[in-house]
């Protein structure tokens, strides 16, 4: 694991100096991520996910959900409301304390966070800039059709609320003792000043938290113990161990219910950026929950007669901007057969499509045999079926989307009843039978 003090490295940025423009413009061109409302001119930094994107991301959720919730038995799962009553907000310091420091260009008039710039307008170069003011970045709206300060409700800005709001459900109806963790995947909203660099900061984005709530004094220890969960998830998954590294928080950097954070940062086109903070939230959430409600929000234990108020160790990662950083990641281009290829080499659990079925030709009598093969490969892989230009040209798109087998159906297959099966990041290939060839896949999916 790379741990590294708070200081930016050099940034590693060859092999491909464009790398940012090369993925934004392959997620528009092959489907991945779209600029949302494009037929009437786009909608501020918001954006769509595509039939590539939205199988990429469910993907990185689902690998979260897997390591975090499903192979455990010590957190269990919420989903909860989007939308909900300014008291929790009120009560988890975000009314108040959720702001940036917002500024204004009186040359240009463009608004800015003053703690991403340098004293001068990035837009037109003056330094004439206003006083910095705490701007809120909560999205405030009216819940029924009155408009008034009675009715007012905020779109969360984090999901982790939903967790310290249902402690008490959740402890009730599972029987946990702590050390045990809620865990969540969902929307969450921000309205940020400066939404930027393609999906990594917009105002509409997901979130996969998780509140592990811990007796107070074994906090430290589980503190630690998620840093090195977290790394490894991202490792396993592919991000190579150059681009990422933790970075612990400054004194003066933590937020006002953090006694230590640490931030999963990732080495992007434009330098080290966060991809997930893990904090310890001392008992904050919940006293602040159990002063507002009225509610008491502690654990008993039963078999030591003992009551207290857990400690919170809260992994939270981005959903969408962690996808990101698996693309920027997974990004090569390299030279097959004196023929260049850009290829995704993402790992077959994040890969939008697992495998592709491709006819070799578009002639009528390889079709019936190719459905066969693409219906015996369903059930164990999400699959991509292609009878479209040549096989070669077939080949560079799956590579380009990641797609870690391609299953070729030929004229021979119609006598021997056997398909080529072709690894995408070696582009060996080898002949399995047609009776073999889902165990095949769901073989080398699982290793
Ligand atoms: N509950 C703690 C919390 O929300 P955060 O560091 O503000 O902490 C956690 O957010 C993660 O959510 C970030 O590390 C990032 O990956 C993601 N995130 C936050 N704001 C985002 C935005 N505007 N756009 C995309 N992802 C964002």
């Amino acid at each position: 694991m790379t741990e590294q003090p708070g200081e930016d490295a050099a940034p590693d940025v060859a092999p491909y100096p464009d790398l940012m423009d090369r993925i934004v413009n392959l997620s528009k061109r092959r489907g991945f991520i779209f600029p949302s409302a494009e037929i009437y001119g786009g909608f501020r930094s918001t954006y769509d996910y595509g039939p590539l994107g939205v199988l990429l991301l469910r993907n990185v959720k689902d690998a979260w959900w897997r390591a975090m919730v499903q192979l455990r038995d010590d957190v269990v799962g919420i989903d909860a409301a989007i939308l909900s009553t300014p008291k929790i907000w009120e009560a988890s310091g975000h009314l108040d304390n959720f702001t940036d420091p917002l500024v204004d260009c009186r040359n240009c008039h463009e608004r800015w966070r003053a703690d991403k710039i340098e004293g001068t307008c990035p837009n037109c170069g003056s330094g004439d800039l206003t006083e910095p003011r705490a701007f809120n970045l909560m999205f405030k709206t009216f819940a029924g059709p009155v408009e008034e300060d009675a009715t007012v409700a905020y779109l969360r800005p984090e999901t982790a609320q939903g967790m310290f709001v249902n402690f008490l459900n959740v402890v009730t109806t599972t029987r946990k003792k702590p050390p045990f963790g809620i865990a969540q995947v969902g929307k969450s909203f921000r309205n940020e000043i400066t939404p930027q660099n393609f999906v990594f900061r917009t105002r509409e984005f997901e979130q996969m938290e998780m509140e592990y709530f811990v007796p107070p004094d074994e906090a430290d220890t589980w503190f630690h113990y998620w840093l090195e969960e977290r790394m490894g998830w991202y490792l396993d998954l592919g991000i190579p161990e150059s681009k990422l590294r933790l970075r612990h928080h400054h004194a003066d950097e933590l937020s006002h219910y953090s006694t230590a954070t640490a931030d999963v940062e990732f080495l992007f086109p434009w330098g080290w950026d966060e991809l997930e903070g893990i904090a310890n939230r001392t008992d904050f959430d919940l006293k602040a929950h159990a002063a507002h409600s009225g509610e008491k929000l502690e654990y008993f234990d039963q078999s030591t007669g003992e009551r207290y108020v857990p400690y919170v160790i809260e992994p939270a990662a981005g959903a969408t901007r962690t996808m990101m950083a698996f693309l920027l990641a997974a990004y090569d281009e390299d030279e097959i057969g004196g023929e260049r290829r850009t290829v995704l080499h993402l790992d077959p659990r994040l890969a939008p499509y697992q495998v592709a079925v491709l006819p070799l030709s578009k002639k009528d009598e390889l079709i019936p045999l190719s459905r066969e093969v693409l219906t015996l490969l369903q059930p164990v892989a999400v699959c991509d079926f292609d009878t479209t230009q040549s096989i070669g040209r077939r080949y560079r798109r799956q590579d380009e989307v990641g797609t870690p087998y391609c299953v070729t159906v030929d004229f021979d297959s119609l006598e021997d009843r056997a398909v080529t099966v072709r690894d995408r990041d070696t582009t060996e290939q080898v002949r399995v039978p047609i009776a073999a060839v889902a165990e095949e896949i769901a073989g080398r999916l699982r290793r």
